[in-house]
């Protein structure tokens, strides 16, 4: 059963400078609800329990938006709610992603975890839910997938793929962080929603820095892969939106409204 989920907070937002010096970008409102409210809904309703949120000293305002006010707590009991299932841990130092799952190794009970990155919403379909349900069944990791355009591979984590299981997922033979152009072995990407194995804290503990000078996940999914772990690719049938940019983020911003 996965029960607990982790979401990487205390990344810097360096694409939505200047106002991500003053605020998290996590908070910025889209149809008037948190950006980051839509990602523990999709938690809560995929069945997870706790979710532990890797802030830093420099992100405590999501700390404080659930803590701090007792009025808006007796006001809004779903605040309340959230509340009693958040954990926080800290990742003081923008190492990566690798390094921000490291960070909650002393929290994680079961075998298998999920990880939702907090830029990355998909609406219309649960797709942590979808998949919690093939992980339930074949008994491995899982990431969740999305075709891109080409020219844009360098800015992803992209899938070599091995067969396919049934039309919306694939055993992955390959994961490599932002390759270029001529190098990247297709256009499926690794879009933010992983089930991920306990074990990769033993890889994490010994990862290099890689890419850009940071600790990758995909860097740590792909020794486990080699260490015949298996990870099943799922191609999501929900509407992906980026919200990490400003224009992604108003383009998001709309589109929730509408749906
Ligand atoms: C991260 C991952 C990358 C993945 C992407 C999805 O990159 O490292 O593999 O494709 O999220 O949004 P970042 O957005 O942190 O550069």
């Amino acid at each position: 059963m996965i029960k607990q989920a982790i979401i990487p907070l205390a990344g810097l937002g360096t694409r939505l400078l200047p106002l991500t010096s003053v605020f998290a970008k996590e908070l910025l409102p889209m149809n008037g609800k948190p950006g980051v409210e839509y990602i523990l809904d999709e938690c809560i309703e995929a069945g997870i329990n706790e979710v532990i949120f890797i802030i830093s000293n420099k992100k405590k305002i999501i700390k404080k938006y659930f803590y701090n006010d007792k009025r808006v707590i007796d006001e809004y009991k779903k605040i309340k709610k959230y509340k009693k299932m958040i954990k926080f841990v800290y990742q003081n130092k923008p190492l990566g992603t690798g390094d921000a799952v490291y960070k909650t190794k002393n929290k994680i009970k079961d075998n298998f975890f999920l990880m939702l990155l907090p830029d990355d919403l998909i609406i219309k379909k649960n797709c942590s839910k979808a998949m919690i349900s093939i992980h339930k069944k074949k008994k491995c990791s899982v990431m969740a997938s999305m075709k891109v355009q080409k020219k844009t591979v360098n800015r992803w984590g992209i899938y070599m793929k091995d067969k396919n299981i049934d039309k919306n997922n694939f055993f992955i033979k390959d994961v490599i962080e932002k390759p270029n152009i001529k190098t990247a072995p297709s256009n499926n990407a690794v879009i933010g929603r992983y089930i991920l194995p306990k074990k990769i804290f033993g890889i994490l503990k010994k990862q290099k820095k890689g890419k850009g000078g940071e600790i990758h996940i995909t860097d740590a999914i792909r020794t486990l892969i080699k260490q015949n772990n298996k990870f099943i690719g799922h191609s999501f049938e929900g509407k992906y939106l980026d919200c990490g940019t400003m224009h992604g983020y108003i383009k998001s911003s709309l589109e929730i409204a509408k749906s």
